[in-house]
């Protein structure tokens, strides 16, 4: 079925064929025959009276779809408490994960799943048409699996997050745990997932263990991705650079040469600015890996510990506000530069042939996203040609 979506006031495609970063036009229209987008252009120019249906979008302005490439949505329980104490003074360590962990291996598949379905629906309503879900939780072989599963009834975006914290059962031998996941872990999962990732930080894994994780990972087949500089200084970006990652995220603390690095590779910096938000941790000097030429992704990495939101468009007005994006920058992050984040050219943009993915917003232009912050303009969605709210 076919569908003309038409009186668009301000439409942002992300094909440069229409100029600028934004490929933005005024005054549009756009075509969706089934999932795909057939036409994209000015009204002016539209011969849409062949399609089946017609909405009208009364003037306001039409985004593709958010496409978040980062998030843990596996989980059981919460840690507002943690959260209320790390506002009152605590730092953010690795060990709440420990936490985490240790419900969802207790709750069942069905809840797994509901919370699940609950996040991703919050997403939906905010925009958001794409997202990748790790795995992260479990950290045995069944937990993984199971977490992978429930994520892969979701999404076809699933991470395995192999080393995210050392599980109870092997405190004090990370390296015992590294093994288990090489030689069992991957083995069993990687036919469930697209991408492992690890957490390559002070007390989680080293550049050694990290190394032989995501090695291990690629040798089965799966994309690299990595938790990288987010608390510290150190190895994970140049080690994504090394092991031509998809993507390295967080990108907190970097150096010159890690910020040389990633701007002569291919590997993507997601930036998640909303987790340093809720640990008052550094954000990420996102003006200069931008002005740098490292292709930059915005993400919402919505988890429990450090980042329990689920809103694509918080994201962008922190990246306006905080990381010195401009608006333009920040919505391309949060759309073309999630897709590539995910390997894909079709996702995140607005031209004939990719998936017809988008949002309605109540604005007259996606300025709006930043310009009023906390505000739900997204007032429809469409997902693979769908209305999906
Ligand atoms: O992306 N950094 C590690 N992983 C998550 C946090 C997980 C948690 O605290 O439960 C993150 O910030
Ligand atoms: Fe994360």
């Amino acid at each position: 079925m076919s569908v003309l979506i038409d009186n668009i006031g301000s439409l942002v495609t992300n094909d440069p064929a229409h100029g600028g970063l934004l490929g933005a036009i005024t005054d549009a229209a756009v075509v969706l025959d089934g999932d795909r987008i057939a036409w994209v252009g000015p009204r002016a120019e539209l011969d849409g009276a062949g399609a089946d249906e017609r909405l009208d979008a009364g003037g306001r302005a039409v985004v593709p779809g958010f496409v978040e490439s980062h998030s843990h949505l596996v989980f059981a329980g919460e840690r507002a408490e943690e959260f209320a104490a790390r506002m009152a003074g605590e730092s953010y360590a690795a060990g709440g994960i420990r936490s985490t962990l240790a419900k969802t291996r207790a709750a069942t598949d069905d809840e797994l799943g509901g919370n699940v379905a609950r996040l991703t629906g919050e997403y939906l309503a905010q925009g958001t048409t794409t997202v990748e879900i790790k795995s992260g939780y479990g950290q045995s072989v069944p937990d993984e699996r199971r977490s992978l599963q429930v994520a892969g009834s979701h999404t076809p975006f699933a991470t395995l997050l192999a080393a995210h914290v050392t599980p109870p059962e092997f405190a004090g031998r990370t390296d015992d745990y590294v093994a288990m996941v090489i030689h069992q872990m991957i083995p069993a999962c990687a036919p469930l997932a697209g991408w492992v990732d690890v957490f390559c930080e002070v007390g989680a894994f080293d550049e050694h263990q990290s190394r032989a994780v995501l090695a291990a990972g690629k040798a089965a087949g799966l994309g690299v991705k990595v938790h990288g500089n987010q608390l510290h200084q150190g190895p994970g970006v140049q080690l994504a650079v090394e092991l031509d990652a998809t993507s390295v995220d967080h990108v907190c603390h970097t150096t010159d040469a890690d910020i040389e690095a990633l701007a002569t590779s291919s590997t993507v910096a997601t930036l998640l600015p909303a987790a340093d938000f809720s640990t008052r941790n550094r954000y990420p000097d996102a003006r200069r890996l931008w002005d740098a030429g490292v292709t930059v992704a915005l993400g919402a990495d919505c988890n429990p510990g450090t980042s329990y939101t689920t809103s694509m468009p918080f994201v962008i007005a922190l990246a306006v506000r905080d990381l010195r994006l401009s608006p333009d920058e920040a919505l391309w992050a949060a759309t073309a530069g999630g897709a590539k984040a995910l390997g894909r050219d079709d996702l995140g943009v607005l031209r004939p042939g990719a998936v017809a993915d988008l949002a309605l917003l109540d604005a007259p232009s996606h300025l709006h996203l930043a310009y009023r912050p906390g505000v739900p303009l997204v007032v429809a969605v469409v997902k693979n040609g769908a209305p999906a709210r």
